[in-house]
Formats: structure tokens, C-alpha cells, sequence
């Protein structure tokens, strides 16, 4: 079923569980998650970078997401990552999003704060939360990392705003990690007591060590995002059914190798992230 973030977050938090929210670019990987959040019985968020709704991918891909989640029987929530401008907010709501981030995390916190208000107005008209971001987390290939979240910011931050959920940096980066990152774990628990128990976002899920990801979640992360092993998975699975000698040309047989690689690998996300069996 096709539900809010504000539905799937809440969920979370209340059973203490985090959601797996997974970057989708196409037919295939939208199919890959949508079969593991029903094989494990899980609420998972499929969602699209800015780029997707700019283009003409989005424009595909939106119709798709929202059928895959009205056909599952597990929740699903259709969410827009990192949008950083007006046209995608409302182009990502007139194509059906359930839920939209704002990332003004580069931005001045005055300016930050100003444009989160207004997608949260243009999402709330339509019964749709906002998912910010306080501490910009970067990528692995930035120079160098950003300041870790204020605990005291973010606190200032969710007043003026109301968001749903704050995404932090606490060590965190997109991309695959040269080397594994160190999680500031107790900083987690800083702001989730700071916001007066706001559910936190981790975003570049991709290679951070299970073990951190659970402590993480302990103290208080609900939403984690996964991108680059989407990817990556979806890339091996084509490169495995390219190197069978059998395989079909036709190109729906031919993506079942990709589908189930991107299966395989929502499965373990979904369990690392104790999403399995939470649907009800
Ligand atoms: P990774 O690509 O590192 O998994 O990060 C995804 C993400 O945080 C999307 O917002």
C-alpha cells in the first residue's frame, strides 16, 4: 500500500525499528525492492534523486513506484531525496510522491530554514511531511568532512521548521567508503534528545559496518538510505547475465538476473535494519 513518510516514519518509531529507504532509477530496481519488502514482509521507502524529477527518467519512473506500492501489501512510501529546489518539490507531488526531503544543508541556517518551510508548506497542502537535513553530509570523495551536526542547531532547526525527520551528519558520506567510517554514535542519541525525540536520518547506508548501523538505529535513526549498493548490485547482476552463455536476449527475461540481484540485496538492508516482519 502506498503510504506517507509521516505514516512509515511513525511505524518505525514506534516499534523501534528503522525503514530502509532505497534509491531507485528504473523499472528493475523499483521491482528488486518492491519483491524483498514482500518476501520479508517489511514498509521500505523507494525514493529518487532530484536529478530523476528534473529529467526525463522521473517522469517514467514516478508512475512505476506508485504501482509497485499500491500493488504490495506491505507499506511503501514514494519519496523524493535530496530535493534542493521549488520545481522538483512540486514536480515530485504532481507525480505522486508521498514524501519529500528538503536539502538546504549547504545553505546559510536562516536560508536553510526558510526554503524547508516552504516545501513544507507545498507538501503539507497535500498531506505530505518533510524530511530535512542539518550538517551537510557530503560525499566520500569531498577533500574533507563537514562539521557533525550541532545537537543544539538541529534543536533550533526542527522548532522553526516541524519537520518529520532531520537527516545528520555524524560521519557519514555517500558513496562507497575507502575505508569504513566511524560512526559518532553518541552524537545520534545528542540530537534525538536535543529535538525532543525527532526520528533521525542516516544517510551513505552503503558500507557502514552493521555493527554501527545497529547502535545507530538504538539510539535513535529511523529512515537509513541505501543508493550506491543498489547500484552496484543492479551493474553485477546485468554483468552475470551478460556472462551466461544461456541467456535470453529478450530484454524482460534478461533483467530477471539484475531484478533478483537488487532482491538479494534489499533483502539484507532489510534485515540489517529490522524492517523484516514489521509490515503490521
Ligand atoms: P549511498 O549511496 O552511500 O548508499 O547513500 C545514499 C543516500 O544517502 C541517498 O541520499
Amino acid at each position: 500500500m502506498l503510504v506517507t513518510l509521516q505514516e512509515i516514519i511513525a511505524l518505525a518509531d514506534e516499534k523501534g525499528f528503522c525503514v530502509p529507504a532505497f534509491n531507485v532509477y528504473n523499472m528493475e530496481t523499483v521491482m528488486g525492492v518492491a519483491a524483498a519488502a514482500e518476501e520479508a514482509d517489511a514498509p521500505v521507502i523507494l525514493q529518487v534523486y532530484p536529478r530523476l524529477i528534473r529529467e526525463e527518467s522521473g517522469y517514467y519512473v514516478s508512475p512505476v513506484i506508485v504501482a509497485a506500492a499500491r500493488a504490495a501489501r506491505v507499506p511503501i512510501c514514494f519519496h523524493l531525496d535530496h530535493g534542493a529546489a521549488e520545481l522538483e518539490v512540486h514536480r515530485a507531488l504532481r507525480w505522486g510522491a508521498t514524501g519529500i526531503m528538503l536539502d538546504g544543508s549547504a545553505l546559510p541556517f536562516d536560508e536553510n530554514v526558510a526554503l524547508t518551510k516552504r516545501a513544507i508548506a507545498a507538501a503539507g497542502a497535500v498531506g505530505v511531511a518533510v524530511e530535512g537535513e542539518i550538517g551537510h553530509v557530503g560525499t566520500v570523495n569531498d577533500e574533507k568532512m563537514g562539521e557533525l551536526t550541532d545537537p543544539q542547531e538541529a534543536a533550533e532547526f526542527v522548532r522553526r521548521t516541524q519537520v518529520c525527520c532531520l537527516a545528520v551528519l555524524i560521519g557519514n558520506a555517500h558513496g562507497h567508503y575507502r575505508k569504513p567510517p566511524k560512526l559518532d554514535i553518541d552524537r545520534v542519541g545528542a540530537i534525538r534528545e536535543a529535538t525532543g525525540g525527532l526520528p533521525l536520518v542516516l544517510h551513505g547506508g552503503s558500507g557502514i559496518p552493521d555493527e554501527q548501523v545497529r547502535a545507530a538505529i538504538a539510539a535513535g535513526v529511523r529512515k537509513m538510505n541505501v543508493g550506491t549498493d543498489v547500484c552496484c548490485a543492479f551493474a553485477d547482476g546485468t554483468a552475470a547475465a551478460l556472462a551466461d552463455p544461456n541467456r535470453s536476449v529478450a530484454v524482460d527475461l534478461f533483467m530477471r538476473q539484475p531484478i533478483e540481484a537488487v532482491k538479494r540485496l534489499a533483502l539484507e538492508k532489510i534485515r540489517l535494519t529490522g524492517a523484516a516482519g514489521m509490515a503490521r
